[in-house]
C-alpha cells in the first residue's frame, strides 16, 4: 500500500507492509473515513453541549464546544471543496459541489444566529430549544454529505487520483499551516480512531504525527446530559383551564419519547416502532389542538388567539410531513442511516415548534381565559380537553394522560372530569364562583361574540388519526 513519510519539506510514498485490518483504509484518502468519524463525534459534543446548558447561565460552554466542531468542518469542507474542484472541473460532481456551499451556508447562519442573537443573552428554554434544533440540523446536513462523499466522490478519487496527490489533500487536511499548532487536526483526528486506525495515521504521517493532546481535547461527558423537558409544577393547578399542564407536559414527553425512538432505529428495520409512538403522539396533539380551537379560542376576540390558531395550523403541516415522510420511505428494511437522520430532523422540528407553541400558548392565551372566561365555561373547555365525546372509547385520553401525571395531578384530574360529570362542585382547588348544581351545558363557550371572531381559524375536522 501506499505510506505517506514526512521528509523536510516533502512527502512521499513508500511501499510497507500493512499493519492495519480495517478493510476501508487501503489508499491514503481513506484518511477521510476517520476525519468524519471525527467531525462526526464532534457534532455529537456539540449536542451534548446544548443539553446541558443550564437555565439563566450563559451560553459560553456550547460556544466553546461549538466553534471547535466549526472550525474543523469548515476548514475541512473547504479544503477538501477546493481539491475536488481542482481535480474534477465541469464532471458530474455538480451534487456534491452543492453540498459543500448548503452546508458552509448553514454553518455561518448558526454562527450568526449564535452571536448576534444569543451573544449576550441567558439561556432559556426556548433558546436552549431553537439553537438545539439548529444543531441537529447542521449534523443532518454535515453527514448527508459525507454520506454522498464516501459512496461517490471517494471512489472517484480512489481511481483517478495519484496516491501522491491523494496525499497531497490528506496533508493539508491534516496540517493547517497556518493554525497556532499546525499538529492539532492530527490529534484532533486520533482522538476517535481506534488502536488501529491510530497506527495507521501514524504510518501515513511518519515522522509528524505528535502525541495527541487528549486533555486539552476532551469535552463535555455524556453524563452532562439532560434529554428530559422541562415539566410543569402541579401547584399551578387552580382553574379548570390549568387541565393544560398536565396535558401539555404528557405531550411535551411523547414529543421526547418520538425523538428518543427515531435514534434508536435499528439500520436495516422498518420504522414501525416509530410508528406506533408517532400516531399516538400526533393523535393526541390534533385532537388537542382541534378542541381548543373550537371551544377555546374561538370565542376569544384577540390577536393572541388567532395566532394561537395558525400556530396549531403549522404544527398540523408540521404533523402531515413527519407523517408522509415516514410512510414514503415505509417498508420493511426502510431504515438506513439517512432516512432516520431526515426522519430525526423532522421530529426535532415538530418538537420544537410544538414546545414553543405550548409555552406561547401558557403565558399568552391561559391568563385571557382565567380572567375573562368564566368558572363554568372553563370546566366545559377542560372537559372538552379530557373526554372525546365522539370517541367510543370517551376516556382514551384520561388513559393516555394517567402515566405522564403525579399522584395529586390525577386526583385533581378525577376531580375535574367528576365534577364535569355531575355537575358538583370540584374540590377546594376551585375558588370564586360556585359551578352551576345543574351539569355544564355543552358548547357553552359558543356565545354570541364567539361566532363574530371565530373565522377562518377553525379547522371543521381536522384528522384525528395518524396512522403510517
Ligand atoms: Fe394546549
Ligand atoms: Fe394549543
Amino acid at each position: 500500500m501506499g505510506q505517506l513519510q514526512r521528509s523536510d519539506d516533502s512527502w512521499e510514498i513508500r511501499t510497507m507492509q500493512t499493519t492495519m485490518d480495517s478493510s476501508q483504509l487501503l489508499h491514503p484518502i481513506d484518511v477521510m473515513h476517520l476525519m468524519h468519524k471525527a467531525l462526526r463525534t464532534e457534532a455529537a459534543h456539540v449536542e451534548e453541549a446544548v443539553n446541558a446548558l443550564e437555565m439563566g447561565g450563559s451560553f459560553k460552554p456550547f460556544q466553546r464546544a461549538f466553534y471547535r466542531w466549526a472550525m474543523a468542518l469548515g476548514y475541512h469542507v473547504e479544503v477538501e471543496d477546493h481539491y475536488v474542484t481542482t481535480w474534477f472541473p465541469e464532471t458530474l460532481l455538480t451534487q456534491a459541489e452543492a453540498g459543500p456551499r448548503h452546508l458552509m451556508e448553514r454553518l455561518e447562519d448558526l454562527q450568526t444566529y449564535l452571536h448576534v442573537e444569543l451573544g449576550r443573552m441567558i439561556v432559556i428554554p426556548r433558546t436552549q430549544r431553537q439553537l438545539r434544533s439548529k444543531v441537529i440540523a447542521l449534523g443532518i446536513i454535515q453527514d448527508d454529505l459525507f454520506e454522498a462523499e464516501e459512496a461517490c466522490v471517494l471512489p472517484v478519487i480512489r481511481q483517478h487520483i495519484s496516491a501522491a496527490q491523494q496525499l497531497e489533500l490528506i496533508r493539508r487536511l491534516l496540517v493547517d499551516e497556518e493554525a497556532e499548532g499546525p499538529g492539532d487536526m492530527l490529534d484532533w483526528v486520533a482522538q476517535d480512531c481506534t488502536t488501529t486506525e491510530r497506527q495507521w495515521l501514524a504510518d501515513l504521517c511518519t515522522g509528524h504525527a505528535s502525541r495527541p493532546r487528549w486533555s486539552s481535547l476532551r469535552c463535555g461527558s455524556a453524563s452532562s446530559m439532560r434529554t428530559e423537558p422541562m415539566v410543569e409544577d402541579s401547584t399551578t393547578l387552580k382553574s379548570p383551564i390549568d387541565v393544560m399542564y398536565p396535558i401539555h407536559k404528557a405531550l411535551r414527553a411523547e414529543a421526547a419519547r418520538a425523538e428518543e425512538v427515531v435514534r434508536a432505529l435499528d439500520i436495516g428495520g422498518s420504522f414501525q416502532p416509530f410508528a406506533q409512538v408517532f400516531q399516538r403522539w400526533a393523535t393526541a396533539l390534533e385532537y388537542h389542538a382541534v378542541m381548543e380551537d373550537g371551544y377555546m379560542t374561538a370565542p376569544l376576540d384577540r390577536l393572541s388567539a388567532r395566532t394561537n390558531e395558525a400556530e396549531h395550523r403549522h404544527l398540523t403541516e408540521l404533523l402531515a410531513d413527519l407523517q408522509i415522510y415516514v410512510r414514503e420511505a415505509g417498508g420493511p428494511a426502510a431504515v438506513t442511516a439517512r432516512t432516520r437522520r431526515h426522519a430525526l430532523g423532522k421530529v426535532v422540528v415538530l418538537r420544537v415548534a410544538q414546545d414553543d407553541h405550548l409555552e406561547e400558548e401558557e403565558e399568552r392565551v391561559l391568563p385571557v381565559i382565567r380572567q375573562q372566561i368564566s368558572e363554568t365555561q372553563q370546566f366545559d373547555m377542560a372537559q372538552r380537553l379530557l373526554l372525546d365525546r365522539e370517541a367510543q372509547d370517551a376516556g382514551w385520553l384520561l388513559a393516555w394522560l394517567t402515566p405522564h401525571v403525579t399522584a395529586t395531578e390525577r386526583q385533581w384530574l378525577a376531580a375535574l372530569v367528576g365534577h364535569a360529570a355531575s355537575g358538583l362542585p370540584m374540590d377546594s382547588t376551585s375558588s370564586g364562583a360556585a359551578p352551576s348544581a345543574e351539569a355544564p351545558q355543552p358548547a357553552t363557550v359558543t356565545a354570541p361574540e364567539a361566532d363574530a371572531v371565530a373565522g377562518e381559524g377553525r379547522r371543521a375536522a381536522a384528522p384525528r388519526s395518524c396512522s403510517t
